[in-house]
């Protein structure tokens, strides 16, 4: 997979690529991941890459011109899937979209800032907007960097252990059942004796009706869905 990223802040964006699972992601050539600095497609002597409103209003708006340019230089090179916009009036990222979007080829993630950007760039060029939740970011860095780590987990390969993602949260429509490491007893603290039993269908049956009992209590909604 490869990721295409536009940008006016790319050292904001670069440190979560550069650590842990994503670097080893990158490093095991599992996915490709560029930074394109918005400012670099700009013209004019001030290298401008906002303007004021037309009709009035307060707050910048992203120009449509160099976007323009950024992305059709990366169509001119090779054929994307989706070219997506972060903002907060997108749809809400959740695991099916992850999923969706780690089988993907190549897609180009654009970082909205100010305002946003100029409606034409959303009607000509974006094919998925995508907000991280429902409240405002100073600009779409942050969003795109929790995009492509919820992407790049679910590329196959990615997890040592390829069952990992399988069993995390969301994935089966439950939250992930309570887990255990040593020691078996802490401070009077015990791990629930089932663990230890060696029988792996009624352990299987425990973690079922604990995931169950959590995603009730507290995000009844999903087995609404
Ligand atoms: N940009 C600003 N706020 C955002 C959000 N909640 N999600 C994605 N991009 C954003």
């Amino acid at each position: 997979m490869r990721i295409d990223i536009i940008t006016v802040l790319p050292e904001l964006l670069k440190s979560p690529f550069d650590a842990s699972i994503l670097k080893r992601a990158i490093e095991a050539g599992l996915v490709e991941v560029y930074f394109h600095n918005l400012r670099d497609f700009a013209t004019g002597g001030y290298k401008a890459i906002d303007d004021t409103q037309f009709g009035g209003g307060a707050g910048m708006v992203m120009l449509i011109e160099p976007i323009d340019k950024c992305i059709s230089k990366l169509q001119a090179e090779r054929n994307y899937d989706d070219i997506i916009y972060m903002t907060p009036d997108g749809e809400q990222l959740n695991q099916g979209i992850a999923n969706h979007l780690s089988l993907k080829e190549n897609i180009i993630i654009l970082c909205g800032h100010y305002k946003g950007v100029d409606q034409r760039v959303r009607d000509k060029f974006i094919t998925k907007e995508i907000s991280i939740g429902d409240y405002v970011l100073s600009g779409g860095e942050l969003g795109a960097a929790v995009l492509c780590d919820a992407v790049i987990r679910l590329i196959p390969g990615v997890l040592g252990n390829e069952t990992s993602a399988l069993t995390d949260s969301f994935q089966d429509g439950l939250l992930a059942p309570p887990i255990y490491t040593r020691p078996r007893e802490y401070k009077g603290m015990k791990v629930p004796e089932v663990l230890f039993s060696g029988n792996f269908p009624k352990i299987e049956k425990w973690r079922e009706e604990q995931a169950f009992k959590r995603t009730q209590e507290r995000r009844p909604d999903l087995l609404d869905e």
